[in-house]
């Protein structure tokens, strides 16, 4: 008997919803041959919603993914319409951190080396590292205060917050994930130079590393891992960093292997509902023109398949991918000429 699987999908705002639905056959292509049946539900939330109803994400929708389904994914957010932001932050923070997905994960795998717009690299070696970025706390949640406001004398407050058991489970994450997939290096990243706060980071670190004797440990602060990305991201394999410097340093490493519309992520925390989300945007400019490149959702679709555990089918979507950039099966994005729907029927045959 095949598995059945409830995915909720929130395709959101500007090209999130065409990305999804491109990427849905393709996604389900993969779970089939690996003995996997997928059940879409499919959620109204986004920009279009929230103004019409007022509504985020209301609190039965959230009990209902975080109960009822097996997986989220997830297109974009972000409309003009909404000058703040505030659906966003509510939905896709919100979901961050009430499922309290404290992993995301995000891979930087160069597929095609004439993507890569380093000419250093060496292309007979992989570039291929991942970040596990603290997704539960840091700078993200919003804590502060406002003086003065609209004064000369004004005054922001933003506090950044950090503390042991949820830096603990992130780096303990990023050793496992190595251990388990062969990796020897772990490099932790954060500003203890400059914040006092994160020399915490450096302890646990030390201390869980002693854990694993067969990964190699390695610090770099954030500037000069940012340099060093560029100099020779070939020498790296997983690094663990706080929230922001994980969300800064991940569309580096995006752009390392073939920008936004390559780039995948998943929220994940192995008690709850994951949440897969391609790293780009809602893209307002590229809306309904057929033109966004889907293979970042359907990357993501990748990682969310195999964190439900489906196994072989990640894998048989990253060939497909890859073959399809070697076969200039792109979009405009990449310099082709070919639709959204053209190069996911395309990736969706060659599985
Ligand atoms: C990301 C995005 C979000 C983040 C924004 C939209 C809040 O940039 O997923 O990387 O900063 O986490
Ligand atoms: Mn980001």
């Amino acid at each position: 008997m095949p598995q059945q699987y409830t995915i909720a999908t929130i395709g959101g705002d500007g090209i999130g919803p065409e990305v999804i639905e491109a990427a849905q056959p393709v996604i389900e292509k993969a779970a089939s041959l690996s003995d996997a049946i997928l059940k879409w539900d499919p959620q109204p939330y986004g920009a279009s919603h929230y103004l019409e109803t007022g509504e985020t994400l209301p609190e039965p929708a959230f009990e209902h993914l975080r109960d009822n389904v097996d997986a989220i994914l997830l297109g974009a957010l972000g409309d003009p319409r909404v000058k703040k932001n505030e659906h966003a932050r509510d939905i896709l923070l919100g979901l961050r951190f009430r499922l309290d997905l404290f992993v995301n994960f995000r891979p930087c795998k160069l597929l095609h080396g004439p993507m890569c717009p380093l000419n250093t690299v060496d292309q007979t070696r992989p570039l291929d590292f991942v970040f596990f970025r603290e997704n539960t706390e840091g700078s993200y949640l919003g804590r502060g205060s406002s003086n003065n406001v609209g004064t000369p004398e004004e005054e922001q407050i933003s506090e950044e917050v950090h503390t042991a058991p949820k830096v603990t489970r992130i780096i303990r994450a990023a050793f496992e994930w190595a251990e388990k997939n062969g990796k020897t290096l772990v490099t932790m990243s954060d500003k203890s130079n400059a914040i006092p706060a994160h020399r915490m980071w450096g302890r646990i670190f030390e201390e869980i590393g002693t854990e694993y004797p067969n990964i190699e440990k390695e610090h770099r602060y954030v500037d000069a891992l940012a340099m060093e990305l560029v100099r020779d991201p070939q020498r790296f394999e997983v690094i663990v960093t706080n929230n922001l410097y994980g969300d800064i340093l991940s569309d580096l490493g995006a752009q390392l292997v073939g920008g936004m519309g390559l780039a995948a992520s998943a929220n994940v925390n192995p008690e709850s509902t994951g949440l897969f989300e391609p790293v780009h945007g809602s893209a307002p400019p590229l809306t309904g023109k057929g033109v966004a490149n889907p293979m970042a959702a359907i990357l993501t679709g990748a990682l969310m398949l195999d964190s439900l555990g489906i196994e072989g089918a990640g894998d048989k979507i990253e060939k497909a991918v890859t073959r399809a950039l070697a076969e200039d099966i792109i979009t405009e994005e990449l310099g082709g000429k070919l639709s959204t729907t053209e190069v996911s029927s395309w990736i969706e045959e060659a599985i």
